[in-house]
């Protein structure tokens, strides 16, 4: 129609730099121990969304046009980073990584992308971060799916019962450390104190989750309680690792402090977002649409946003969500409660509202293809099928 304008689509803004991603990340997490090898590799080589990573590219390319701190230089700086400057790994570490063994021909070295006659967009530090941020959320998927007995993730089996609890464990662990050293490569302190803590929250988050929560179901006017308890458990559990990887990227570009924190509160925004929005799909998707168990937090014993709006509505919620619907028949019931009431249509309203947030954090950078790819990204997210 006349006067429509040319959508952007986020992951075509940052096509280039996603399509080497998952080669790099296998890389970095490669071993000759072929049962790590492979269960390591086994998600990343599946179809995962690369969502996080796509976020980080499209932070880094619309901050590159944001302030900068006061002397700082992309070029010197990213090549100062590099693991070919004074401040290198002593030989003992050159022995057992990719970035100095025979693979280094296939590993993008972190400054490749950009030059002194070249306009830097993405740095290849901001490319490497994107790339720990997979192996990160990759890691957390292992374990993850050993707590839920989950058999199948990214439509596949799932890696546990591919290759058994043992083997999911210890290579979520393995790729933690792979993450941990290229982290500690990037030689910046701040993004090494931010994904780390990233790493600790990611852990309580899980465990939030484990526990019955303080408040009293038998009466509803602790929903508000309840609901901030399950905000704080879904930032440690999801926002926290999308939030704190965008402000490491504005870190990385040498971003002012307001730039920092506004991508921080942007990432922090969409996260929150995007995990309501996952609780959602929980109720409203198929197993095959989302390539992974639906259905399934209330089998889990999880109470989600949903559920706590329909309590609102639907009081004999309470002591179901109490016993963390373990009698015979509670998740069924539950779960049609939750379809007679409001809590679906109310959960997508929060959503939203965090969404607005995040677009409102962003308005202040300069308008750019990327800026417009961060906010069709809140589009999306609120619309996703999987
Ligand atoms: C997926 O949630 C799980 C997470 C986002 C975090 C899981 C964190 C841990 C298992 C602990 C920390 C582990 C490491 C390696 C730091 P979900 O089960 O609701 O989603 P799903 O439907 O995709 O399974
Ligand atoms: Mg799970
Ligand atoms: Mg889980």
């Amino acid at each position: 129609p006349l006067g429509a304008v040319p959508k952007v689509i986020p992951e075509n803004v940052v096509a280039p730099e996603l399509s080497h991603l998952k080669q790099q990340i296998q890389l970095l997490c490669s071993t000759n121990l072929p049962g790590l090898d492979i269960t390591s590799k086994y998600y990343l080589q599946a179809n995962g969304k690369l969502f996080r990573p796509m976020v980080v590219f499209l932070m880094s390319r619309a901050t590159a046009v944001a302030p900068k701190k006061e002397g700082w230089k992309t070029v010197s700086s990213a090549l100062e980073r590099t693991f070919n400057n004074p401040v290198a790994p002593p030989e003992i570490l050159k022995d057992f990584n990719p970035d100095f063994s025979t693979l280094s021909s296939k590993l993008m070295p972190v400054d490749i992308i950009g030059g002194p006659d070249q306009i830097i967009q993405v740095l290849g530090s901001q490319r490497r971060l994107a790339e720990i941020v997979e192996l990160i959320h990759t890691a957390t998927l292992l374990h993850d799916d050993v707590i839920d007995h989950a058999e199948t993730r990214r439509g596949k089996p799932s890696a546990n019962v591919f290759s058994g609890n043992k083997l999911a464990i210890l290579a979520g662990d393995y790729m933690l450390g792979r993450a941990s050293v290229y982290l500690a490569r990037l030689r910046d302190p701040e993004v090494i104190e931010l994904l780390a803590e990233v790493i600790a929250e990611l852990v309580k988050g899980e465990l939030f989750q484990l526990q019955n929560t303080s408040a009293d179901y038998q009466s509803p006017e602790y929903l508000e309680q309840s609901l901030n308890y399950y905000l704080e458990k879904t930032y440690l559990k999801s926002a926290s690792l999308i939030s704190k990887s965008c402000r490491a990227a504005a870190v990385l570009g040498g971003s002012t402090n307001e730039v920092r924190e506004a991508a921080y509160i942007y990432g922090k925004n969409l996260g929150l977002a995007f995990q309501l929005v996952d609780d959602i799909l929980d109720y409203t998707s198929s197993s095959e649409e989302i390539g992974k168990p639906a259905s399934a937090d209330l089998e889990l014993g999880l109470a989600t946003a949903p559920v706590f709006y329909a309590w609102e509505e639907y009081p004999e919620l309470g002591p179901m969500i109490a016993r963390q619907f373990s009698e015979p028949g509670d998740a069924i019931k539950a779960r049609a409660l939750v379809h007679q009431s409001q809590g679906i249509q109310k959960t997508r309203v929060l959503a939203q509202s965090f969404c607005d947030t995040a677009r409102q954090a962003i308005s202040t950078f300069p308008d750019s293809e990327a800026r417009a790819g961060l906010e069709e990204v809140l589009n999306k997210v609120l619309t996703r099928k999987r």
